[in-house]
């Protein structure tokens, strides 16, 4: 039986009415809702993660859509609460949709958006510093002096890796992927191998360019690869970044025998979701490699971190942080704000999930179009000539 839920309602006399399970960053999101004539109400139950029977007392029985998190399950029966309460309109506040069974989405007639792009930036950068402080051993550092244990330098004290000239590998080149490679390619001037099911044909292009840009300028160029299978990023890259979405074929991607492949001094980041690694390997694979280190944003079981994970030195460890820039957190709420009135509505879907910024411009109105919606060619859903 479903706790009474509390809630936060704006514009009560609203003709549509819009449901959002969390508080979600700024006001522009509730606003571009109101002005368009909907009743928006906010979950503030205090309750990290809401459960299915909480979600479905939230729909009730009239909702015309719905904002939820990747925290929850969005399944057959919610989306069969949702179309019964006459919606069809759903957005998760997150680009990864592993939390969608987008199949039963599409057999209630209920389009799933997601908020691509506003996110890459940010992301890639959380993957940057992970990659640097494990590098690094920034926060075994820090505990060390906020014990009182540094009585004076040393020559051993703290040694860890140097990037430049090192080789960065990235599982999963899309848009982070891509957005990390180019950074610590230019910030590091790393050399870059990388393995993706599809060629990243403008990332290539980059490195190309600022090898030669640093070949004119009479330093070493830097280097790229598209390895064929992702055994040879794993052999050869002394950082790798894991940027894949999660699904059948990237579950438990990296398992025992592929940790054993990797040197025993790479550095490991996940800024992608939990399964991608097998959790518990991993933490026998510190145990026995402690010169090997990861920086995790993401866990298998969330809110859970594995047996003995906590307790390793060589792993950093946050709490699923990676888009939380305010500028990023702001327009990820609008644009599932913005998918869900889109739907609402009936406006078209946007052409080009990838270029997002006409919705993020405060000083103008958005497009009339949903930004991005997963399931529009199942559904039928007509793309914008804008
Ligand atoms: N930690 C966070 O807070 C956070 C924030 C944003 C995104 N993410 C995760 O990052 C993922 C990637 O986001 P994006 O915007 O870059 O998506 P994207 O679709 O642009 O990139 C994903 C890439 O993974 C590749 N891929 C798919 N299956 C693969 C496989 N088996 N092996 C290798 N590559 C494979 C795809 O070809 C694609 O290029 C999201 O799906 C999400 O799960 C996490």
């Amino acid at each position: 039986m479903a706790t009474p839920v509390s809630i936060e309602v704006w514009n009560p006399n609203g003709k549509y009415r819009v449901v959002s399970t969390k508080p979600m960053p700024g006001t522009r999101w509730i606003r571009l809702l109101t002005d368009q004539d909907c009743r928006v109400e906010i979950c503030t139950q205090r309750k990290t993660i809401l459960s299915v029977d909480d979600i479905l007392a939230l729909i009730g029985d009239k909702c015309d859509g719905v904002i939820g998190q990747l925290t929850e399950d969005w399944g057959e029966v919610l989306f069969s609460g949702l179309s019964r309460a006459g919606g069809r309109a759903f957005s998760n506040m997150a680009v990864g949709y592993n939390n969608v069974d987008v199949n039963a989405a599409t057999k209630y007639g209920v389009a799933v958006g997601n908020t691509p792009g506003v996110l890459t930036e940010t992301t890639a950068e959380l993957a940057a510093s992970l990659s640097l402080s494990a590098s690094r051993r920034i926060v075994e550092a820090d505990e060390f002096m906020r014990a009182g244990l540094y009585d004076g330098w040393l020559p051993h004290l703290f040694v860890g890796n140097l990037l430049k000239g090192q080789t960065v590998g990235v599982i999963g080149a899309g848009r982070i992927g891509s957005a990390y490679a180019r950074m610590m390619v230019e910030g590091f001037k790393m050399n870059l191998i990388y393995y993706d099911l599809y060629q990243a044909t403008r990332l290539e292009k980059f490195v190309t360019a600022y090898g030669e840009f640093l070949k004119a300028s009479g330093e070493a160029p830097v280097t790229w690869r598209r390895a064929s299978t992702m055994e040879e990023v794993l052999r050869e890259a002394d950082v790798i970044s894991l940027h894949p979405v999660l699904d059948k074929t990237t579950y438990h991607l990296v398992n025992k025998e592929r940790l054993s492949m990797m040197k025993k001094e790479a550095i490991l980041v996940n800024c992608s979701r939990g399964p991608v690694i097998d959790e518990a390997a991993l933490v026998e694979h510190l145990k026995e490699n402690p010169m090997f280190r990861v920086g995790l944003d993401v866990f298998e079981e969330e809110p859970y971190m594995k047996p003995g994970l906590a307790d390793m030195k060589n792993a950093i460890v946050v709490p699923h942080i990676a888009s939380a820039s305010k500028w990023t957190r702001e327009g990820m709420a609008t644009l599932a704000a913005l998918n869900v009135l889109g739907k609402i509505k009936g406006y078209p879907v946007w052409s080009d999930p990838n270029r997002v910024e006409p919705f993020l411009n405060e000083n103008s109105p958005p497009p009339a179009a949903c930004p991005s919606i997963v399931n529009a060619k199942a559904l039928g859903l007509t793309a914008s000539k804008l």
